[in-house]
C-alpha cells in the first residue's frame, strides 16, 4: 500500500478508540479513489514497481505482446497502464467500484483498447462464471493487495488457479505486513514454484523508510 494511504490509516486508527481495529473494507477503498491518482506517493509507488518489473520480470517474460495479464486489486490501474503497452490484453479486477471506474475513464478518455475493468473479488464462482476470468493467464500480478486479503493463502490458490501451466504470478507488498517466509510458505501451499522472493524497493514515510517486498512464483507445467 503506497504510504500516504497507510498515513490515512494511521489518522483513522488515531480517531477510534483504543483497542479498536480498523479494517480496510470495499467502501474504504471507494472512499480513496478520487484522490488516489493525484497523489505523488501512489504514483511513485507504480514506478518503482515498474522499475521492478523491468529488472527482475522482464527478463523472465520474453514476448508479452499476445499475452493473458490480470492486474488483481489493479485500483485505479496506475500500474495497469504502464504495463498495458507491453501485454496483449490487460483483465484489471478490483473490488472497489470507485476504484474501476477511475480506470474505466482513463480506458475511454485516453482510448486504451485492451484494458478490460472488473469489479469482482476473486474466488471459485467468479472465476468459473466470468469468461473474462475463466480464460487462463499467463501472467497474473498483485500490486500492493496481497497484505489486505482476509484470506491470502486461499486468494492466491484461486489465483494460481486463473494461470496456464509456466504462467508467471508477479506480487508487491509492504514487508512488514508480508514477510518473505509467509510468501514462501504460501507458494508452496498452493503449489506454485518459488523464484524469488526479496526487498524490491522502498518508500520514505514520515522519515521511515518502508521495503516493499516483490514475490515471483510460476505455475507448473
Ligand atoms: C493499495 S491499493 C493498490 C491499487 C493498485 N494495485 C496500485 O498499486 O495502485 C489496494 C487495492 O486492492 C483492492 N482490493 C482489496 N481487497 C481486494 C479483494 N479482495 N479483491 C480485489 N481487490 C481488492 C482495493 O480495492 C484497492 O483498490
Amino acid at each position: 500500500m503506497p504510504a500516504t494511504t497507510l498515513s490515512c490509516l494511521r489518522q483513522r486508527e488515531l480517531l477510534l478508540e483504543p483497542g479498536t481495529n480498523y479494517t480496510m473494507t470495499q467502501n474504504s477503498w471507494d472512499e480513496l479513489a478520487t484522490g488516489w491518482d493525484a497523489r505523488a506517493d501512489t504514483r511513485l509507488y507504480a514506478e518503482r514497481a515498474f522499475e521492478s518489473w523491468n529488472r527482475k520480470i522482464a527478463p523472465l517474460v520474453s514476448d508479452l505482446t499476445e499475452s493473458r495479464v490480470l492486474d488483481f486489486g489493479c485500483g485505479t490501474g496506475l500500474l495497469t497502464e504502464k504495463l498495458a503497452p507491453l501485454c496483449g490484453h490487460i483483465v484489471a479486477v478490483d473490488i472497489s467500484a470507485a476504484m474501476i471506474d477511475v480506470l474505466q475513464s482513463k480506458v475511454i478518455n485516453k482510448r486504451i483498447g485492451n484494458i478490460t475493468p472488473l469489479v469482482t473479488a476473486i474466488d471459485t464462482a467468479a472465476i468459473n462464471e466470468n469468461p473474462e476470468l475463466s480464460e487462463k493467464f499467463d501472467v497474473v500480478v498483485a500490486s500492493s493487495v496481497c497484505g489486505f486479503l482476509p484470506d491470502y493463502n486461499l486468494t492466491l490458490r484461486d489465483l494460481s488457479s486463473t494461470l496456464k501451466p509456466g504462467g508467471l504470478f508477479v506480487q508487491w507488498d509492504w514487508l512488514s505486513e508480508m514477510p518473505i517466509e509467509r510468501i514462501r510458505g504460501a507458494y508452496k501451499e498452493s503449489g506454485l514454484i518459488n523464484l524469488g522472493v526479496e526487498e524490491a524497493f522502498a518508500m520514505t514515510m514520515e522519515d521511515e523508510s518502508m521495503p516493499v517486498v516483490l514475490g515471483v512464483a510460476r505455475s507448473p507445467i
